[in-house]
């Protein structure tokens, strides 16, 4: 599945037209779990719509295996959607409902009958089958969309939120049962979602969108460990990313990194490597990013001050006042201190992301960002 340079523009005649998808370019293998993840109004549901068809896109192109679909409706796209709002039938019970979907299959009653209960089992809707829409809680209805896409066959599963209404046990069960039912039938999937657990969960690539603008697309890991933007960067991972605006000053085979005047942190030239020091030096500000699992607490760098020390059960969350702001410090076990005791905390050279002022990645550690020269 390849979506070109496609965009979105609705009310496009309107005096302020909303440009909801910009320019989206990308490639999904077959057999692949991709997630479409950004918050809310960025653009997911527009992008899964004219992937689907139920939206016309304004510019660029959709194929489908080598088969361009952007002008074809919906039915011959070969696309099976799960949507945002379920949008079941309601005079239809759930078990008509799912079925209902397998009807241009052709099947006999047994056979449909049999993918209907394998679909509901997956689910957990077996009890709730022959209720109607309007008398089963959001969560069940929404279980019935998802089945009802799932039920199918199709070359391309398109899943928009299909999780948000559920609990979090139930979620985190039928997460876990609906990637091994993608894989084991090795089906191509593009999810859908607004919570970076179930995309980290669920997909072996997210791409990340903001403003209509297609951010990132790249594994878990990567995103995590080379975000190609400060967007990216903070918006990946929980607590989210510290960042600090500094002046990078090198000399006498030290690098000093300072806020106001004041240094946050400071390296020995050797300690970053040479690519990343020429980097520095050519420099008026860059932002630098530590993620709080980054941050050594209590083994030499620089003065902090608790703010709060929370345990949330499996972590520790401890922020502290530092330079001119905070710095938050996740730690695997419970920590003694509390508010106004004195810590130093550090962060090592290679745990360092270093941002252009205008946002995009020069560094990870040591690894330059493409494009960088050394
Ligand atoms: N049918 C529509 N008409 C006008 N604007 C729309 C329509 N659908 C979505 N939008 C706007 O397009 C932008 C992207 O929306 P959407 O694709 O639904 O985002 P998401 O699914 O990421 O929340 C938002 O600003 C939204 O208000
Ligand atoms: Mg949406």
């Amino acid at each position: 599945m390849s979506l070109r340079s496609v965009s979105k523009v609705y009310a496009a005649r309107a005096k302020n037209p909303i440009y909801a998808v910009r320019d989206v370019s990308l490639e999904i293998e077959s057999g692949e779990i991709v997630a479409l993840l950004g918050s809310s109004g960025c653009g997911k549901t527009s992008t899964l719509r004219m992937i689907a068809g139920f939206e016309a896109v304004t510019q660029g192109e959709i194929l489908i295996g080598d088969r361009p679909v952007h002008s074809l409706p919906p039915a011959r796209r070969g696309v099976a959607m799960a949507f945002e709002g379920y949008s079941l039938y309601p005079p239809l019970t759930l078990r008509e409902n799912i079925a209902f979907a397998l009807k241009s299959e052709k099947l006999g009653a047994a056979e449909t009958s049999r993918r209907v209960d394998e679909i509901a089992r997956l689910l957990e809707l077996g009890p709730h089958l022959d209720r109607y829409p309007s008398t089963v809680s959001a969560g069940q209805q929404q279980r019935a969309s998802l089945g009802r896409a799932l039920v199918r066959k199709a070359d391309l599963y398109l899943l928009d939120e299909p999780m948000g209404q559920l609990e979090p046990q139930l979620r985190a069960v039928l997460r876990g049962r609906l990637k091994r039912y993608l894989r084991e039938h090795g089906l191509t999937a593009i999810l859908v979602t607004h919570d970076q657990t179930e995309a980290n969960a669920l997909a072996d690539r997210i791409a990340v969108m903001e403003g209509g603008v297609l951010q990132q697309f790249a594994s878990p890991a990567t995103l995590k460990n080379e975000p190609a933007n400060l967007y990216v960067g903070t918006f990946i991972g929980e607590p989210p990313m510290n960042v600090y605006r500094v002046t990078p000053i090198v000399e006498d085979g030290r690098v000093s990194l300072r806020e106001n005047g004041e240094e946050l942190f400071g390296y020995a030239a050797s300690e970053l490597g040479d690519g990343l020091v020429g980097l520095l030096s050519a420099r008026r500000e860059v932002v630098v990013g530590v993620r709080p699992a980054d941050v050594a607490i209590g083994s030499g760098g620089a003065p902090a001050k608790i703010v709060t020390n929370q345990w949330i059960g499996d972590q520790t969350h401890l922020e502290s006042a530092f330079g001119g702001g905070v710095i938050v410090a996740t730690l695997d076990s419970r920590f003694a201190g509390t508010g106004g005791d004195a810590l130093t905390v550090d962060v090592p050279a290679d745990r360092l992301h270093v941002f252009a002022a205008s946002g995009e990645a020069l560094a990870h550690g040591h690894r330059l960002a493409a494009g960088e020269a050394a």
